[in-house]
């Protein structure tokens, strides 16, 4: 390839988040301005992790919709085929909500941490025909947050259990454009596991670390590292470009399927895209037959 082909083929898609990364910088600056000369609260400058949100925040309502209209590989597929009781973890304001089909879902749960996003998610909850059946949660995906999120919200009981939560109550964990910022992300993905019930599914789009050694390319595993290292995660409310999540979900327990492709794997934000289902608990054949007597 000429240097004339790479700059009109390749360079766009490794110089793309500079875009995203200026936007999230100018944003943040604004929300500060908001926050001292609008809302007048100076001290909200110290809740770092709230500001971030908030900034955020901004960035997604102002955004979210037209970055949510093309999305790589099968995930429309994926989420219209969501059933049951169905938890999505960072659902922002309900961008991706169009996208699965409220009449096989039986309860859905948005864990959010983003205050300033719930409006617009509960707003799209009712446009899409959830109504009720749509219950947005104020928490994150770490299990210190979220268990005590769904204990209050009813669907799980950790009483005298000392906060934890064992068994598994989803038939479906969606994890869309998240996994990239939740904190301890090997404890919080083995958390979400856990709340997998057995032969459950969890729907995956996570944009992770370039696979340079296999199919990405080095030159776009570098230019993760230079925006890491411009302040992305601090301006994209904690989300790492350099992310194994790969590696996260496969150890996270036992699958039964475990099935998920790279899409755009040479970009700078290569996705992998797929479904994982959870091992299912195999009864002793000697207990099947008494149970079925
Ligand atoms: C890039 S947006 C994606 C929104 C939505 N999933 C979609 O794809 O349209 C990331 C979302 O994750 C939320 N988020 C950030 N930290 C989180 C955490 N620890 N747990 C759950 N969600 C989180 C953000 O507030 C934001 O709404």
């Amino acid at each position: 390839m000429t240097a004339y082909q790479w700059l009109g083929e390749r360079a766009p898609t490794l110089l793309r988040p500079a875009i995203l990364l200026l936007l999230s910088a100018y944003h943040f600056i604004m929300t500060i301005l908001e926050v001292v000369f609008v809302e007048r609260r100076p001290f909200a400058l110290f809740n770092l992790t709230q500001l971030r949100y908030k900034s955020f925040a901004r960035v997604w309502n102002n955004n979210g919709e037209m970055m949510s209209a093309e999305m790589p590989g099968p995930l429309f597929q994926l989420l219209s085929t969501c059933k049951g009781v169905v938890l999505d973890i960072g659902p922002g304001s309900g961008e991706i909500l169009p996208r699965f089909n409220p009449n096989l879902i039986s309860a859905m749960y948005g864990a959010e941490p983003a205050v300033d996003l719930h409006s617009g998610l509960r707003r799209r909850a009712q446009e899409t025909g959830f109504g009720a059946k749509y219950h947005a949660l104020l928490c994150g995906a770490e299990p210190e947050s979220l268990i005590p999120a769904l204990h209050k919200s009813g669907i799980l009981d950790v009483s005298g259990k000392g906060g934890l939560a064992s068994e598994g109550i989803f038939d479906e964990i969606c994890c869309v454009r998240v996994l990239c910022g939740v904190p301890h992300p090997q404890q919080t993905i083995t958390g979400l596991y856990n709340l997998l019930k057995p032969g459950g599914r969890m729907v995956v789009c996570e944009h992770v670390a370039n696979p340079w050694r296999t199919e990405g390319r080095v030159v776009a595993r570098f230019m993760q590292l230079v925006y890491t290292l411009l302040g992305w995660p601090f301006f994209m409310g904690g989300c790492e470009l350099q992310r194994h999540t790969w590696d996260y979900l496969r150890d996270a327990g036992k699958w039964d399927k475990f099935d998920l492709k790279y899409y755009g794997p040479q970009d700078c934000i290569p996705f992998v895209v797929g479904e994982l289902i959870k091992k299912s608990v195999s009864l002793d054949k000697s207990y099947a037959e008494a149970v079925q007597k």
